[in-house]
């Protein structure tokens, strides 16, 4: 039926619509958490030429560990919160002698490294079956299923992470993680969605109800 949780349009349409964005060139997991780092707060667009530039200054983990902390924030240099750069120079330290975690519950207790940043790298890099959460997927989910959640409190977080699960339980995780984040960047946008080049377009219980505009709800301010 059509509210029956799939995630084949999905994936199907990510393999063929999906960006050639830097950090999809390879599973390098170095390379896959810094995107997520620096994506957190800056669009795809602002990110890409200081990704490029981060990575030929240090090229590898062992590289950001061994640097100044200094030259770090230098490099972070135009992207703000610094604070996601000094944790990542302290995770780095931590990766260069222990080596690359593999599990979102062990990339947990790295410094930086919250629920969204676990799981999208263990997903990623490592194809481990679990589902990320972000402000797109939340929107995306939100919509698709046409739940009035409460996204920000952990009630309602916990209801969209469980979908978000499921669905990369079902598929290949990678595929499907950024599929839905791709969705709502790229589709699925906070404002002129643009419905007709949706993979769920007609399955989409927000679209059918008229319900687009009031969801994902608005967090009270
Ligand atoms: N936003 C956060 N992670 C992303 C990714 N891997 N690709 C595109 N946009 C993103």
């Amino acid at each position: 039926n059509d509210y029956k949780l799939d995630h084949k349009e999905l994936t199907q349409w990510y393999k063929k619509n999906h960006r050639a964005l830097p950090w999809r060139a390879n599973k390098d997991p170095y390379r896959i958490w810094l995107s997520e780092v620096m994506l957190q707060q800056t669009t795809v667009v602002a990110v890409i030429p200081y990704f490029e530039k981060f990575l030929t200054s240090f090229p590898t983990v062992k590289h950001l560990a061994e640097a100044e902390e200094s030259s770090v924030l230098e490099n972070w240099a135009g992207l703000g919160y610094y604070s996601r750069a000094r944790n990542l120079h302290k995770a780095a330290k931590a990766l260069a002698s222990q080596g690359f975690p593999k599990t979102a519950a062990e990339l947990l207790e790295l410094p930086g490294f919250g629920p969204y940043t676990s799981r999208a790298v263990a997903s990623i890099a490592f194809g481990e079956k679990v589902g990320v959460l972000d402000g797109n997927v939340i929107r995306v989910l939100s919509r698709r299923f046409g739940l009035k959640v409460e996204w920000w409190n952990n009630k309602g977080r916990d209801q969209l992470q469980k979908i978000s699960d499921e669905l990369a339980l079902q598929g290949d995780a990678d595929v499907v993680n950024q599929a839905l984040m791709e969705l709502g960047a790229t589709v699925c946008t906070p404002q002129k969605v643009m419905c007709m080049m949706c993979p769920w377009v007609s399955r989409c219980v927000a679209r059918k109800e008229n319900k687009i505009d009031v969801l994902p709800l608005k967090k009270p301010r």
